[in-house]
């Protein structure tokens, strides 16, 4: 692939009130490549080469929000709901900034057939994007993540594990198990393994009795293979007459639960007005 062997060009973006640096290459079209910053509209995402361009777009641009529906809202936070067949432009944009900083990601060009669900805080100038993360409308693999982003300046304050969260809770309105696509990067991973443990060890440490592992897919909308895998690298798992019987002693799911860091932003699910995509 031809996008995997190319040096990152664009070194910084501007966006919003933020600056950031790139962290990899990503194939904006042909005429940006004498660019080393590009200045983007945080609302609508569109990409300039010179801040003045920039500066006449935001007097003329008049959204304040992303395009679609806005489906959650709880405090300052709001999740909205971009139908990339319906929003191309703004799609393909937020797959061009996204590659920015995912690795080994193919860029999607054909944004219709997913949907993107973009985190924002809102305040009185308007909903400023802090991550997203896209999903297949029809997945056979059921899928229920393809790509996740924080955007950094807004890293590692328990974004990234709200949007898992959120892509569980679609999930369940679905009555569906789902997954994130694979490969994950290593933090794509890291956060992962900190949202199966949390809400595995809530439940366990709750539970009265043995649980199985598909009753406990049932209950998060976790696919069973990561139920396993997750329990199994805890060493909660073992293997009993042809069966996997999860052992949870209380002492060493406290453990767990401490090594598994803070648990995130919750999502309040009494704030979200969803009905699944047809
Ligand atoms: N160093 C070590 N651990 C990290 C880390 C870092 N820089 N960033 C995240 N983690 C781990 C921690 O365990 C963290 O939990 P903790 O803060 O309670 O210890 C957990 O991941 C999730 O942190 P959180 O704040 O909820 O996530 P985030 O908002 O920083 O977003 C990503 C996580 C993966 C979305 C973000 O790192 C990102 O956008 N990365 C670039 C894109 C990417 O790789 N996406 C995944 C592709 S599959
Ligand atoms: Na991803």
């Amino acid at each position: 692939h031809e996008e995997f062997t190319k040096v990152k060009n664009i070194a910084t973006i501007e966006l919003g009130r933020y600056e950031i640096e790139t962290w990899y290459f990503s194939p904006f079209p042909p005429e940006y490549n004498d660019c080393v910053k590009l200045y983007f509209c945080e609302f609508c995402l569109n990409f300039m080469k010179r801040k003045e361009q920039l500066q006449r777009h935001m007097k003329k641009c008049d959204l304040k929000h992303p395009p679609g529906d806005e489906i959650y809202r709880s405090g300052t936070l709001s999740m909205f709901e971009v139908d990339g067949k319906k929003n191309k432009i703004y799609g393909q944009n937020l797959c061009y900034l996204a590659k920015l900083f995912l690795d080994h990601k193919t860029l999607y060009y054909d944004v219709d057939l997913f949907l993107f669900y973009v985190l924002c805080e809102c305040d009185d100038r308007g909903c400023h994007m802090v991550g997203y993360f896209s999903k297949e409308k029809h997945s056979e693999e059921s899928y229920n993540l393809a790509c996740i982003l924080t955007l950094p300046p807004y890293q590692r304050k328990g974004y990234g594990k709200f949007l898992i969260a959120f892509s569980y809770e679609l999930s369940k309105k679905e009555g569906k198990v789902g997954t994130p696509e694979r490969p994950l990067s290593d933090l794509g991973l890291l956060s992962y393994r900190g949202y199966w443990t949390r809400v595995l060890l809530d439940i366990l440490k709750k539970h009265k009795g043995n649980i199985s592992i598909k009753e406990l897919s049932d209950m998060t909308a976790i696919k069973a293979e990561d139920i396993l895998t997750t329990l199994q690298s805890l060493e909660l798992i073992q293997y009993r007459k042809g069966q996997h019987v999860i052992c949870a002693d209380p002492k060493v799911l406290d453990r767990h639960l401490k090594a598994a860091g803070r648990g995130g932003l919750e999502v309040d699910v009494s704030k979200l007005i969803w009905t699944p995509y047809k």
